[in-house]
């Protein structure tokens, strides 16, 4: 199997935990929108959904799905997002889409997580992949010099040529060779900086639940 067929394998997996007549949250990033496009597949049977970025709000409208503002919602059944690490026991690195800050808001709406990823995002320790940290423009150097001393190697993401600005007009600083062996204390570490507007570690509240494709066919964990 592909790796677009893990993927496509575990966004199918999910529509088991869309609770009909309600409104879904969704994540951003290409198994996020494989699961749109399932969700699409069903859409009379819920409300609409909540998109945790630009580009998922465009996607989910070109399938016909109402897509709700935040505010407008009190809670939401379930979230369901893809991840770039996620452990056995839950705890994501999330954001290589850009998207850390929205999908972490709408993940603290919803009653449950579900995380959807292929197998090899499956890892003992997070960090191999570089933890993105958004930030307030005018603090991105201040908060790189503090990023550097807790050992990694913070890089400006950059587009075009230019600083990639997120959907919040923020920059993104990826930190580069951390071996992550607290991630519940490092997000609160991180996000306690100054000048941070979202850590890409999702740790202390993960998922719920973990659907991930293997060659085998879809492993599901619960956390
Ligand atoms: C976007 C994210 C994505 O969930 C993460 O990057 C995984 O993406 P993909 O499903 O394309 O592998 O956090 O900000």
């Amino acid at each position: 199997m592909t790796q677009d067929e893990l993927k496509q394998a575990v966004a199918r997996a999910a529509i088991d935990y869309v609770v009909e007549g309600e409104i879904i949250g969704v994540g951003t990033g290409s198994t996020a929108n494989f699961f749109i496009d399932e969700l699409g597949k069903i859409k009379h049977k819920i409300k609409g959904a909540v998109a945790s970025s630009e580009a998922t709000a465009a996607r989910l409208q070109s399938h016909g799905i109402p897509v709700f503002d935040l505010n407008d919602v009190s809670s939401l059944a379930v979230y369901i997002d893809g991840a770039d690490e996620i452990t056995p026991q839950g705890a994501m690195i999330k954001g290589g889409g850009a998207a850390l800050t929205r999908e972490k808001i709408v993940a603290s709406v919803a009653k449950k997580f579900v995380c959807i990823a292929d197998g090899s995002k499956l890892v003992d320790r997070l960090g191999k992949f570089p933890l993105p940290v958004e930030v307030i423009p005018m603090a991105h150097a201040a908060v790189a010099r503090l990023l550097s001393a807790l050992g990694g190697e913070p890089k400006l993401r950059m587009k075009d040529g230019q600083p990639l600005l997120t959907d919040n007009a923020c920059y993104i600083l990826d930190l580069h060779g951390l071996q992550i062996a607290d991630p519940v204390a490092l997000e609160g570490q991180i996000n306690n900086i100054v000048g941070v507007v979202t850590v890409g570690l999702f740790a202390q509240r993960g998922a719920d639940v973990g659907l991930l494709g293997m060659a085998e066919g879809v492993k599901k964990f619960t956390y």
